[in-house]
């Protein structure tokens, strides 16, 4: 009975867990709500209008009819609330994006019926919302497009519907994990062939006869073209894709991959004009990839983000610490706090403007004001106290938002322990390391800078770990090895 309770506590609490929402869902205007909707309710139409067409209306068909519109309507709900849990950040030009493939999808059922292969119409579209949304949201999406149908079910052949749905779970699966345009290109190979393969296996002799030969190569005939088609829509989808990204937003993995290109102008840039703030950048990507692979996050927009964190510093490198040479401050020089809390400021509110001009991605930008939050100056505020100057403690505050996710929480916490690791003796024990990371994120847990992040104390613990880690890679790459003379062996 005791061990029962235990694991009904236990699984109350895992279930408890995964239902804390990992961010707030961005908000979506009423003129974007009323246009799904009515896009919604078009497709309900569209997928459900058949069953009127009958020479004498009954009641019972339109119960029929009733219940089928609001079937479908309640599945685009379920399709647009699974994305929005899956991808909070979503906006409403990537949902209307969903939406409308699948409005595209019922129309061409309704117009070819089934002379189009389910696999050409369905494959596809789950490769570009995998793709941009995540697996969740294309299986949820495949799943509605694979079970509604203007026609009749019974007209369809059921085993090349099978064969779609696991093409396209396939694609959904894999779609959501590629990091490469050669990964995809590759899918969009495999995918027809085993395609191809498995109808031919599955369907090709069951509707042949080995008695009439004609019907025998129709049927493989057609078999090989549905194949084909499909193989080449995905190879135009592929090629499309980077058009979807730009116009809706899309942030796929080979996106991703290519924002962290460091040969992209603005880290360029970056590296010339302000290469303290570089060095800084890369440190600190080292530490927070190694804290995000401790707790499962997501590594490529950790990657990425942290090399766009700071870019806003492009706009006065010399203000800040790491790119000065020793000779002089300007803040020193101007020697007035409340100016100097502008100017940091300014990286930030800069740096979104870069992120404007040069397309960021909105999850990237998104690390430009949340690894700062709501953190205190704490440098210029002590000089405000010191000089009794008149002002406000959050003037010596950044404007926020607090990070919203636990990827710009752990840049947050990276930036913050990046310098103090750096001047670090190395001699120092990993004891001292550790309580020196420690500090720096307990004062911003008090801070109240995580409560937004859904940080669990284990994860927090984990960082701290993974920091500690990527120190002692640090330290150990910074130790002189004692040479010997003639020394022939490494
Ligand atoms: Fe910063
Ligand atoms: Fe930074």
């Amino acid at each position: 009975m005791h061990n029962l309770t235990t694991k009904l506590k236990k699984l109350n609490y895992f279930w408890k867990r995964s239902q804390v929402p990992t961010q707030e869902p961005v908000e979506i205007s009423i003129i974007d709500k009323l246009i799904i909707f009515l896009i919604c309710i078009v497709i309900s139409i569209i997928s459900s209008y058949k069953l009127l067409l009958v020479p004498f209306l009954q009641s019972s068909v339109v119960v029929s009819w009733f219940i089928a519109f609001f079937e479908i309507l309640i599945s685009c709900g379920f399709l647009i609330l699974v994305s929005r849990k899956e991808n909070p950040t979503i906006n409403s030009r990537q949902i209307l994006l969903i939406i409308s493939l699948l409005l595209i999808v019922q129309a061409i059922k309704n117009i070819f019926r089934f002379t189009i292969s389910p696999l050409s119409i369905i494959v596809p579209p789950a490769l570009i919302i995998s793709q941009g949304m995540g697996t969740i949201t294309a299986l949820a999406w495949v799943s509605i497009a694979s079970l509604s149908w203007p026609d009749s079910i019974t007209e369809i052949n059921k085993t090349l519907l099978l064969i779609t749905l696991i093409c396209s779970c396939i694609v959904s699966v894999l779609g959501g994990k590629i990091r490469s345009r050669a990964q995809l290109l590759q899918l969009s190979i495999f995918v027809p062939l085993g395609a191809l393969f498995t109808q031919w296996l599955l369907i090709g002799d069951d509707q042949s006869s080995l008695v009439n030969n004609q019907e025998y190569f129709i049927s493989n005939g057609k078999i090989f073209s549905d194949s084909l088609l499909l193989a080449i829509i995905m190879l135009i989808v592929i090629l499309f894709i980077p058009i979807f990204e730009s116009i809706f937003g899309l942030l796929t993995k080979a996106r991703l991959l290519e924002l962290a290109d460091k040969e992209k102008p603005l880290i360029r840039r970056l590296s010339i004009e302000a290469p303290g703030t570089f060095e800084h950048t890369l440190l600190i990507c080292g530490l927070a990839e190694e804290a995000t692979r401790m707790i499962g996050g997501d590594i490529d927009l950790i990657k990425t983000g942290s090399l766009y964190h700071d870019v806003g510093k492009l706009h006065a490198p010399n203000w800040f610490i790491e790119n000065q040479d020793g000779s002089k401050n300007p803040h020193d020089e101007i020697d007035d706090p409340l100016k100097s809390a502008e100017i940091l400021q300014a990286h930030v509110d800069e740096g979104l403007k870069f992120a404007r001009k040069n397309r960021l991605p909105k999850p990237i930008a998104n690390f430009i004001p949340e690894h700062q939050g709501t953190l205190k100056m704490g440098y210029f505020l002590h000089k405000a106290e010191e000089k009794k100057l008149n002002f406000k403690e959050s003037d010596f505050r950044y404007k926020g938002p607090i990070p919203q996710s636990k990827e710009t929480a752990i840049l947050m916490l990276a930036d913050g322990c990046e310098a103090a690791l750096r001047a670090m003796d190395i001699k120092a024990s990993d004891n001292e390391a550790l309580e020196t990371i420690s500090k720096i994120v307990n004062s911003r847990q008090i801070d109240g800078q995580l409560d937004d992040s859904n940080l669990s104390k284990g994860e927090i613990f984990l960082i701290k770990k993974s920091f500690l880690n990527v120190w002692k890679r640090i330290r150990h790459r910074r130790i002189q090895y004692p040479t010997i003379k003639n020394n022939t062996f490494s």
